[in-house]
């Protein structure tokens, strides 16, 4: 009798314990009642195990399909690693090698003089924190940095490099002929299907998706006040970038898009400052974890500070600077930003500390939205779902399978009448809630550079 009082108390302590580590909701995998349409609709497109498949199929291949998913987050990493190799500055003082220049900087010795003192750094990263992070990622690949052969780290670094110089010039390939098929701006297809997740992110994406929310309130399909409950999937996490202008790891890494949506929201009037929650939907437990740390912060009412720095050697067209310049001003206060090292002549800095409340509206949660959707926190009626859900640079890494059942799972979050915004096509399938409602092409126009940025309204 004891025991089992024991045990059952056990087990009341561990719930407890398990209640305080996750996030405030959780996501579960979509019901097969759901699913069914959209398996019906793709017999062709469909996993063999999915054709003609029920419920227990459908929810074991869940299972194993998002154990797939995020096993891809560790090769994105090893991506970031030689992104670090290229561009980062903390660890080493050699001039930084462009791609397209990396023949010549192997010849002349930078590539192996990186090589060395990452292999350095890695060995001795002090408070470092990208290289304490590559440091464990290494040593999940079975290679330790700091006790191991500094030979075998530094193939393990060339190997990598190679890898990801070959996957770019076939990826470059693959864009060249989509683009001979498709050449609509939305249209980048399923792209990145086979490469490892990254996190990287920009200023970019987020200026694309102010942009689109002016066009949708100019077009009266958004209102003065109307937004209070926002999504977004996948936020990304600056650690370094894969593009040369926008790479740097002289600031600690940070995630832009949440803040970025909260304070654009409230540019153009969209919401009320205060009346506004913004959930963050992600697998990255990097991710996760840095926002729930800001959080901790915020709560003691420390808030969360932006470096927003601007290669004014890269020709940005004047509707992005001003944007740069707008940036946060919304949501926080300018404050002085960190020094850029003189390495970085060409940047123009600024930086931002968000209040803490608003980072107290952003609550992360790990939701895998080719599989999951978010179990409503609430058991009355007054939970109907989110007004908007932003979801940019994520859905171009599925295919068109995985991409429609992303596409049922944030429709199922949202209002009806609510918008998902994405710079990707969704395929429209047959039963769906969802529908491709119009694009905003964002021009991209600057001296040198013609680029359109595209983001599409699907709409519930
Ligand atoms: C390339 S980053 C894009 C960041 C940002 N949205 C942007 O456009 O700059 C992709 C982000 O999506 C997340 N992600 C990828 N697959 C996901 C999935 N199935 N469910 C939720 N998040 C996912 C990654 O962890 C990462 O944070």
């Amino acid at each position: 009798m004891m025991i089992k009082a024991q045990v059952a108390s056990l087990r009341l302590f561990l719930l407890f314990c398990t209640t305080l580590a996750l996030p405030a909701a959780d996501g579960s995998f979509a019901p097969y009642a759901a699913i069914r349409p959209i398996l019906q609709a793709q017999p062709n497109g469909l996993p063999a195990v999915l054709r003609n498949a029920g419920e227990a199929q459908w929810l074991a291949w869940a299972r194993q399909e998002d154990k797939a998913i995020r096993a891809r987050l560790a090769q994105g990493d090893l991506d970031t690693l030689v992104n670090f190799l290229l561009y980062g500055v903390s660890f080493t003082k050699q001039p930084r090698i462009l791609m397209e220049h990396l023949t010549e900087a192997s010849k002349a010795g930078v590539l192996r003089a990186r090589v060395d003192d990452l292999v350095s750094g890695l060995r001795n990263p002090g408070d470092n924190e990208r290289l304490l992070f590559l440091q464990q990622l290494l040593r999940t690949q079975g290679i330790d940095p700091v006790a191991g052969d500094p030979a075998q780290t530094g193939r393990f670094l060339l190997n990598n490099l190679l890898r990801v110089v070959e996957e770019r010039r076939a990826l470059a390939e693959r864009a060249n002929n989509a683009q001979r098929v498709h050449n609509a701006p939305l249209d980048r297809s399923s792209l990145f299907q086979d490469r490892g997740l990254s996190l990287d992110t920009s200023i970019i994406p987020a200026f694309s998706i102010e942009q689109t929310l002016r066009d949708l309130k100019s077009r009266g399909l958004l209102r003065e006040g109307q937004v209070t409950r926002v999504a977004v999937i996948g936020p990304g996490l600056d650690f370094i970038d894969k593009n040369e202008d926008s790479a740097f790891d002289y600031y600690p890494p940070q995630t832009l898009q949440p803040f970025a949506l909260y304070d654009s929201l409230l540019r153009l009037g969209l919401a009320k400052a205060g009346s506004l929650s913004l959930s963050i939907f992600d697998i990255s437990p990097r991710v996760i974890g840095h926002v729930q740390r800001a959080r901790e912060r915020a709560a003691k009412n420390i808030g969360y500070v932006l470096q927003l720095p601007r290669d004014i050697a890269a020709s940005w067209p004047p509707d992005l600077v001003a944007y740069w310049r707008s940036l946060g001003e919304q949501i926080g206060a300018a404050v002085a930003p960190i020094a850029p090292p003189a390495i970085f002549h060409d940047l123009e800095t600024r930086a931002v500390r968000v209040r803490p409340e608003v980072v107290l509206a952003c609550q992360p949660l790990d939701l895998n939205i080719v599989l999951e959707r978010r179990t409503s926190p609430r058991a009355d009626s007054s939970d109907s779902g989110f007004d908007l859900i932003i979801g940019t640079n994520i859905f171009v890494y599925y295919d068109a399978f995985r991409q429609a059942l992303a596409l049922a799972n944030a429709g199922a979050m949202l209002k009806p009448g609510g918008f998902l915004l994405s710079n990707d096509r969704l395929p429209d399938s047959d039963g769906s809630s969802m529908r491709l409602a119009g694009v905003t092409v964002v021009p991209f126009e600057a001296p040198g550079v013609s680029v359109r940025q595209a983001v599409g309204w699907y709409r519930k």
